[in-house]
């Protein structure tokens, strides 16, 4: 699928997801230095939101592909700054450049640059929505450890409510056959949206433990440890109420099999003790190495480098998705305040119908506690 934009980890296939990891392995076993795959292209990595490993593992794969890399890191020292709407600058930055990466405080704000850019674009965050890349590193690292994805059982451990690296992996373990157990603070449970996709489309649903104490960490494969983030708590108080209510010691892995393995997006704060690095378990900085080589299979597919079947997971991998288009009768308003639809002009907003009835902004995806006004 080459050109196309990768918005949500349902945008791969699973057969596009194995391809990937193949040419991943290629590139993994190279020598270090620079291939002339990507000579004639140029990558800008659009980051509106603090990163280390996620655009500068992008910047390395696009440079050891060949190519070269045009980087707006703070929006403070952008247009940005002046009001200049993301719309806009994507429809700047598409005369610039192959390919964009983008990150973005708003959810839904990935689509709206891949429906105003004539360039691929790849969703390197979209507010707490989803992270799809980081799902593809955070797979290929399972099955580098484990061998397989299939059955393997992953303890998905943290703020899961406010986490994208964790709403792009449930629904990516699901179809891969993986089973899930979800460990969170009161309060921070995986968003009920996110558990609707995972029923829905997937049949799944997972058991929830208020505590690493009472969670049957012996039943698993994988421990996928996420930090707080805190720069999406709505109020300091209610920070301050889940504060340090987790931390995976030596201590708890006791409890785990001595041949589990722990994964981490990614920065830890004082969710992971740092007493873990040296146990052979601690698989987090393995993880974060695997970033080059599968975002340069990502971007070799996608700019058409080398051959990679990228076909569309609501088609290729038998899911069915129930939600349609509402018709565009009336004009829509998303009640999510942190979407990009709200926070922006100019972008027309439209919803979606589930079979069931309920709707939701096509942007961010927030189901609508109101039916909308065309329904
Ligand atoms: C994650 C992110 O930005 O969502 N980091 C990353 O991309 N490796 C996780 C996090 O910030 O907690």
């Amino acid at each position: 699928m080459i050109g196309h934009d990768l918005i949500s980890i349902r945008d791969l296939s699973n057969a596009a997801i194995e391809g990937l990891f193949e040419l991943a392995s290629e590139f993994a076993t190279m020598p270090r230095g620079r291939l002339d795959l990507a000579r004639d292209a140029v990558m800008a990595a659009l980051f509106y939101e603090p990163s280390t490993r996620t655009r500068m593992s992008f910047e390395a794969a696009m440079i050891r592909l060949g190519g070269q890399v045009i980087s707006m890191t703070d929006p403070g020292a952008s247009s940005a700054a002046k009001g200049e709407t993301l719309a806009d600058t994507v429809r700047i930055v598409e005369s610039y450049t192959d390919l964009i990466v983008l990150r973005h405080p708003c959810e839904g704000a990935a689509q709206v640059a891949a429906d105003f850019a004539g360039i691929p674009v790849i969703n390197a965050g979209d507010g707490p929505r989803e992270h799809p890349t980081q799902t593809l590193l955070d797979l290929y690292t399972i099955f580098q450890e484990k061998g397989r994805l299939a059955g393997v059982t992953v303890a998905l451990c943290g703020d899961l409510k406010h986490g994208r690296t964790v709403h792009s992996l449930v629904q990516a373990l699901a179809r891969f056959g993986a089973h899930m157990i979800c460990v969170a603070p009161p309060g921070l449970e995986l968003p009920a949206s996110v558990r609707q996709q995972l029923t829905d489309q997937y049949g799944v649903s997972c058991a929830q433990y208020a505590s690493l104490d009472t969670a049957p960490l012996d039943d698993c494969d994988v421990l996928y440890v996420t930090r707080l983030q805190r720069e999406r708590f709505k109020d300091a108080e209610e920070f301050e109420r889940v504060r340090s209510s987790y931390l995976v010691s030596r201590q708890t892995l006791t409890h785990a099999r001595a041949d589990a393995i722990v994964l981490h997006p990614l920065p830890r704060v004082d969710e992971l003790d740092f007493a873990l690095d040296g146990d052979p378990r601690a698989a987090y900085f393995r993880q974060a190495a695997y970033g080059v080589p599968v975002r340069m299979a990502l971007i070799a597919a996608v700019l058409g480098l080398r051959p990679v079947k990228l076909s569309n997971a609501v088609q290729s991998s038998g899911v069915s998705d129930s939600w349609r288009a509402v018709p565009p009768s009336e004009a829509f308003t998303c009640r999510n305040p942190r979407c990009i639809t709200v926070m922006e002009p100019g972008i027309p907003a439209w919803a979606q119908v589930h079979a069931d009835g309920a709707h939701r902004c096509a942007y961010c995806e927030a189901l609508q506690e109101v039916a909308c006004p065309a329904s």
